[in-house]
Protein backbone atom coordinates (compact mmCIF):
# COMPACT_ATOMS: atom_id res chain seq x y z
CA UNK A 1 0.00 0.00 0.00
CA UNK A 2 1.14 3.72 -0.93
CA UNK A 3 0.80 5.73 1.84
CA UNK A 4 3.20 8.66 1.25
CA UNK A 5 3.09 11.57 -0.92
CA UNK A 6 6.28 13.66 -1.47
CA UNK A 7 5.72 17.38 -2.73
CA UNK A 8 8.59 18.54 -4.44
CA UNK A 9 8.20 22.36 -3.58
CA UNK A 10 11.23 23.73 -2.85
CA UNK A 11 11.74 25.49 -6.71
CA UNK A 12 11.98 29.18 -7.29
CA UNK A 13 9.04 29.78 -9.59
CA UNK A 14 11.11 32.30 -11.66
CA UNK A 15 8.05 31.72 -14.39
CA UNK A 16 6.02 33.98 -12.13
CA UNK A 17 7.81 37.03 -10.99
CA UNK A 18 7.39 38.77 -9.30
CA UNK A 19 4.53 37.22 -7.83
CA UNK A 20 6.58 34.31 -6.44
CA UNK A 21 9.10 36.96 -4.55
CA UNK A 22 8.11 36.05 -1.64
CA UNK A 23 5.27 33.79 -1.55
CA UNK A 24 5.68 30.47 -2.77
CA UNK A 25 4.28 29.21 -6.37
CA UNK A 26 2.68 26.28 -4.90
CA UNK A 27 0.31 29.14 -2.62
CA UNK A 28 -0.85 30.54 -6.19
CA UNK A 29 -4.70 30.04 -6.03
CA UNK A 30 -7.19 28.83 -8.66
CA UNK A 31 -10.24 30.42 -7.53
CA UNK A 32 -9.90 30.23 -3.94
CA UNK A 33 -7.68 27.22 -3.27
CA UNK A 34 -3.84 26.75 -3.32
CA UNK A 35 -2.24 24.82 -6.33
CA UNK A 36 -0.60 22.43 -3.47
CA UNK A 37 -3.86 22.15 -1.86
CA UNK A 38 -5.16 20.92 -4.86
CA UNK A 39 -2.38 18.12 -5.02
CA UNK A 40 -3.29 17.29 -1.40
CA UNK A 41 -6.51 16.27 -2.51
CA UNK A 42 -6.00 14.41 -4.76
CA UNK A 43 -3.22 11.96 -2.56
CA UNK A 44 -6.05 11.55 -0.06
CA UNK A 45 -8.34 10.37 -2.58
CA UNK A 46 -5.96 8.18 -3.28
CA UNK A 47 -6.02 6.83 0.08
CA UNK A 48 -2.38 8.41 0.98
CA UNK A 49 -1.89 9.34 5.06
CA UNK A 50 1.49 11.14 4.95
CA UNK A 51 1.97 14.69 2.84
CA UNK A 52 5.92 14.53 2.98
CA UNK A 53 7.00 18.08 1.78
CA UNK A 54 10.59 19.35 0.62
CA UNK A 55 10.35 22.99 1.10
CA UNK A 56 12.67 25.77 0.31
CA UNK A 57 13.60 29.89 1.72
CA UNK A 58 10.47 31.25 1.76
CA UNK A 59 7.77 28.90 1.74
CA UNK A 60 7.13 29.05 5.80
CA UNK A 61 3.09 29.63 3.90
CA UNK A 62 2.88 25.96 2.96
CA UNK A 63 3.35 25.21 6.42
CA UNK A 64 0.92 27.51 7.85
CA UNK A 65 -1.63 26.74 5.42
CA UNK A 66 -1.72 23.52 6.51
CA UNK A 67 -2.19 24.71 10.14
CA UNK A 68 -4.81 25.51 11.95
CA UNK A 69 -5.55 29.03 12.36
CA UNK A 70 -6.75 29.34 15.92
CA UNK A 71 -7.04 33.75 15.68
CA UNK A 72 -9.34 32.85 12.52
CA UNK A 73 -11.43 29.90 13.56
CA UNK A 74 -12.24 32.02 16.65
CA UNK A 75 -12.69 34.85 14.48
CA UNK A 76 -15.35 33.36 12.15
CA UNK A 77 -17.19 30.51 14.35
CA UNK A 78 -20.81 30.51 13.81
CA UNK A 79 -21.04 33.34 11.88
CA UNK A 80 -21.98 32.73 7.49
CA UNK A 81 -18.47 32.49 6.60
CA UNK A 82 -17.60 29.23 8.22
CA UNK A 83 -18.32 27.30 5.00
CA UNK A 84 -15.24 29.21 3.68
CA UNK A 85 -13.09 26.75 6.17
CA UNK A 86 -14.37 23.46 5.69
CA UNK A 87 -12.44 22.00 2.95
CA UNK A 88 -9.13 23.16 4.35
CA UNK A 89 -10.44 21.77 7.78
CA UNK A 90 -11.14 18.25 5.91
CA UNK A 91 -8.26 18.14 4.27
CA UNK A 92 -6.11 18.85 7.68
CA UNK A 93 -8.04 16.08 9.82
CA UNK A 94 -7.00 13.86 6.97
CA UNK A 95 -3.81 13.59 6.77
CA UNK A 96 -0.79 14.42 8.68
CA UNK A 97 2.05 16.61 7.05
CA UNK A 98 5.89 16.31 7.50
CA UNK A 99 8.53 18.87 5.84
CA UNK A 100 12.15 19.13 5.15
CA UNK A 101 14.33 21.62 3.41
CA UNK A 102 15.81 21.38 0.29
CA UNK A 103 18.82 24.01 0.92
CA UNK A 104 20.26 24.00 -2.79
CA UNK A 105 18.20 24.02 -6.00
CA UNK A 106 20.06 21.16 -7.22
CA UNK A 107 17.11 19.62 -9.50
CA UNK A 108 14.10 17.95 -9.46
CA UNK A 109 16.20 14.24 -8.69
CA UNK A 110 17.78 16.14 -5.59
CA UNK A 111 14.23 17.68 -4.22
CA UNK A 112 13.19 13.90 -4.18
CA UNK A 113 16.52 12.65 -2.77
CA UNK A 114 16.48 15.52 -0.21
CA UNK A 115 12.75 13.96 0.82
CA UNK A 116 14.22 10.73 1.80
CA UNK A 117 14.30 11.73 5.25
CA UNK A 118 10.60 11.90 5.57
CA UNK A 119 9.96 8.91 3.14
CA UNK A 120 12.33 6.13 4.47
CA UNK A 121 12.49 2.79 3.30
CA UNK A 122 8.49 2.68 1.34
CA UNK A 123 7.26 3.12 -1.86
CA UNK A 124 6.03 6.38 -2.31
CA UNK A 125 4.07 9.29 -4.89
CA UNK A 126 5.25 11.99 -5.80
CA UNK A 127 3.15 15.14 -6.92
CA UNK A 128 4.45 18.40 -8.81
CA UNK A 129 1.74 20.74 -7.83
CA UNK A 130 2.24 23.05 -10.73
CA UNK A 131 0.61 20.33 -12.80
CA UNK A 132 -2.58 20.90 -11.66
CA UNK A 133 -5.45 17.54 -12.60
CA UNK A 134 -8.53 17.08 -12.46
CA UNK A 135 -10.76 14.34 -12.67
CA UNK A 136 -12.76 13.24 -16.03
CA UNK A 137 -16.07 11.26 -16.00
CA UNK A 138 -16.22 8.38 -13.67
CA UNK A 139 -12.42 7.70 -13.61
CA UNK A 140 -10.50 8.32 -10.19
CA UNK A 141 -7.67 10.59 -10.21
CA UNK A 142 -4.16 10.33 -11.99
CA UNK A 143 -2.74 9.14 -8.43
CA UNK A 144 -5.57 6.51 -7.91
CA UNK A 145 -5.34 5.24 -11.42
CA UNK A 146 -1.37 4.93 -10.83
CA UNK A 147 -1.97 3.63 -7.05
CA UNK A 148 -4.44 0.86 -8.82
CA UNK A 149 -1.11 -0.14 -11.76
CA UNK A 150 1.25 0.11 -8.66
CA UNK A 151 -0.59 -2.72 -6.74
CA UNK A 152 -0.30 -4.35 -10.13
CA UNK A 153 3.25 -4.07 -11.20
CA UNK A 154 5.04 -3.52 -8.22
CA UNK A 155 7.60 -1.10 -10.07
CA UNK A 156 8.10 3.20 -10.79
CA UNK A 157 5.65 4.57 -13.05
CA UNK A 158 5.53 8.02 -14.50
CA UNK A 159 2.27 9.80 -15.29
CA UNK A 160 2.81 10.85 -19.60
CA UNK A 161 0.18 13.05 -21.23
CA UNK A 162 0.61 13.55 -25.64
CA UNK A 163 2.31 16.70 -26.43
CA UNK A 164 3.20 18.66 -29.75
CA UNK A 165 6.21 17.47 -30.79
CA UNK A 166 7.64 21.44 -30.94
CA UNK A 167 7.13 21.04 -26.51
CA UNK A 168 9.58 18.63 -25.97
CA UNK A 169 12.24 20.55 -24.66
CA UNK A 170 9.86 20.96 -22.01
CA UNK A 171 9.48 18.06 -20.52
CA UNK A 172 11.11 14.80 -20.34
CA UNK A 173 10.10 12.43 -23.03
CA UNK A 174 9.89 8.48 -23.06
CA UNK A 175 10.02 5.63 -25.31
CA UNK A 176 9.01 2.19 -24.66
CA UNK A 177 6.62 -0.73 -26.14
CA UNK A 178 2.82 -0.69 -25.06
CA UNK A 179 1.99 -3.70 -22.73
CA UNK A 180 -1.45 -2.50 -22.18
CA UNK A 181 -4.03 -0.20 -23.39
CA UNK A 182 -2.29 3.08 -22.44
CA UNK A 183 0.68 1.73 -20.25
CA UNK A 184 4.24 1.26 -21.61
CA UNK A 185 7.66 -0.57 -20.71
CA UNK A 186 10.15 2.11 -21.09
CA UNK A 187 13.21 1.83 -23.16
CA UNK A 188 14.63 5.14 -23.56
CA UNK A 189 13.71 8.52 -21.26
CA UNK A 190 15.32 11.74 -21.95
CA UNK A 191 14.99 15.40 -20.65
CA UNK A 192 13.64 18.58 -22.23
CA UNK A 193 15.03 17.05 -25.87
CA UNK A 194 14.95 19.21 -29.05
CA UNK A 195 12.10 18.06 -31.05
CA UNK A 196 14.50 16.89 -33.73
CA UNK A 197 15.97 14.36 -30.93
CA UNK A 198 12.70 13.49 -29.29
CA UNK A 199 12.42 9.96 -29.21
CA UNK A 200 8.82 10.48 -29.10
CA UNK A 201 5.67 12.77 -28.05
CA UNK A 202 4.87 11.19 -24.68
CA UNK A 203 6.15 13.68 -21.79
CA UNK A 204 6.22 13.47 -18.34
CA UNK A 205 4.21 15.08 -16.28
CA UNK A 206 4.19 15.96 -12.12
CA UNK A 207 2.90 12.46 -11.00
CA UNK A 208 5.09 9.60 -10.16
CA UNK A 209 5.15 6.29 -8.44
CA UNK A 210 8.95 5.38 -7.04
CA UNK A 211 10.03 2.60 -5.63
CA UNK A 212 12.74 3.24 -2.99
CA UNK A 213 15.65 2.09 -4.62
CA UNK A 214 15.58 5.27 -6.58
CA UNK A 215 17.19 7.25 -3.36
CA UNK A 216 19.98 5.33 -4.02
CA UNK A 217 19.81 5.36 -7.99
CA UNK A 218 19.76 9.24 -7.17
CA UNK A 219 22.80 9.44 -4.77
CA UNK A 220 24.83 7.96 -7.81
CA UNK A 221 22.95 10.20 -10.78
CA UNK A 222 25.46 13.14 -11.91
CA UNK A 223 24.40 16.25 -12.91
CA UNK A 224 22.60 16.28 -16.26
CA UNK A 225 20.69 18.89 -18.36
CA UNK A 226 21.67 22.09 -16.76
CA UNK A 227 23.34 20.97 -14.36
CA UNK A 228 20.74 19.90 -12.29
CA UNK A 229 20.37 16.19 -11.24
CA UNK A 230 17.52 14.74 -12.89
CA UNK A 231 14.43 12.34 -11.94
CA UNK A 232 14.60 11.43 -15.46
CA UNK A 233 18.24 10.13 -15.39
CA UNK A 234 17.72 8.13 -12.28
CA UNK A 235 14.90 6.80 -13.73
CA UNK A 236 16.73 5.69 -17.09
CA UNK A 237 18.88 3.92 -14.84
CA UNK A 238 16.30 2.10 -12.85
CA UNK A 239 14.48 0.98 -16.42
CA UNK A 240 18.05 -0.54 -17.87
CA UNK A 241 18.24 -2.67 -14.61
CA UNK A 242 14.34 -3.96 -14.16
CA UNK A 243 11.17 -2.24 -15.55
CA UNK A 244 9.73 1.51 -15.28
CA UNK A 245 6.40 1.90 -16.78
CA UNK A 246 4.87 4.94 -17.75
CA UNK A 247 1.06 5.38 -18.12
CA UNK A 248 -1.19 7.58 -20.03
CA UNK A 249 -3.74 8.79 -17.56
CA UNK A 250 -7.42 9.48 -18.05
CA UNK A 251 -8.20 13.00 -16.91
CA UNK A 252 -7.20 16.74 -17.71
CA UNK A 253 -4.06 18.17 -16.54
CA UNK A 254 -2.73 22.27 -16.75
CA UNK A 255 1.00 23.05 -16.29
CA UNK A 256 0.59 25.73 -13.77
CA UNK A 257 3.88 26.13 -13.66
CA UNK A 258 3.33 28.38 -16.81
CA UNK A 259 1.24 31.70 -17.39
CA UNK A 260 -0.92 30.17 -20.13
CA UNK A 261 -1.50 26.83 -18.62
CA UNK A 262 -2.41 28.61 -15.18
CA UNK A 263 -5.36 31.06 -16.93
CA UNK A 264 -6.40 27.60 -18.61
CA UNK A 265 -6.61 26.69 -15.50
CA UNK A 266 -8.84 29.24 -13.88
CA UNK A 267 -11.15 29.55 -16.31
CA UNK A 268 -11.71 25.81 -16.53
CA UNK A 269 -12.55 25.47 -13.04
CA UNK A 270 -14.36 28.36 -12.61
CA UNK A 271 -16.61 27.19 -15.57
CA UNK A 272 -16.98 24.02 -13.60
CA UNK A 273 -18.05 25.84 -10.33
CA UNK A 274 -20.71 27.85 -12.21
CA UNK A 275 -21.93 24.40 -13.51
CA UNK A 276 -23.01 22.97 -10.22
P1 LIG B 1 10.28 23.63 -12.29
O1 LIG B 1 11.10 23.17 -13.39
O2 LIG B 1 8.87 24.01 -12.57
O3 LIG B 1 11.05 24.84 -11.60
O4 LIG B 1 10.32 22.51 -11.17
P2 LIG B 1 10.51 25.99 -10.68
O5 LIG B 1 11.68 26.61 -10.01
O6 LIG B 1 9.44 25.50 -9.73
O7 LIG B 1 9.82 27.01 -11.69
P3 LIG B 1 10.50 27.97 -12.81
O8 LIG B 1 10.88 27.07 -13.95
O9 LIG B 1 11.67 28.66 -12.17
O10 LIG B 1 9.39 28.92 -13.16
C1 LIG B 1 9.47 21.40 -11.18
C2 LIG B 1 9.12 21.02 -9.76
O11 LIG B 1 10.27 20.60 -9.04
C3 LIG B 1 10.46 21.36 -7.86
C4 LIG B 1 9.68 22.65 -8.09
O12 LIG B 1 9.26 23.20 -6.87
C5 LIG B 1 8.52 22.17 -8.96
O13 LIG B 1 7.48 21.62 -8.18
N1 LIG B 1 11.91 21.57 -7.67
C6 LIG B 1 12.71 21.85 -8.73
C7 LIG B 1 12.45 21.47 -6.40
O14 LIG B 1 11.73 21.21 -5.40
N2 LIG B 1 13.80 21.66 -6.25
C8 LIG B 1 14.62 21.94 -7.29
O15 LIG B 1 15.84 22.07 -7.07
C9 LIG B 1 14.06 22.04 -8.56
Amino acid sequence: MIKKCLFPAAGYGTRFLPATKAMPKEMLPVLTKPLIQYGVEEAISANMETMAIVTGRGKRAIEDHFDISYELEHQIKGTSKEHYLTEIRDVIENCTFSYTRQVEMKGLGHAILTGETLIGNEAFAVILADDLCDNIGSEGSVLTQMVELYNKYKCSIVAIEEIPKSDTNKYGVISGHEIEDGLYKIDDMVEKPDPKDAPSNLAIIGRYILTPDIFDIIKKTKPGKGGEIQITDALLEQAKNGMVLAYKFKGKRFDCGSVNGFVEATNYFFEKENLK
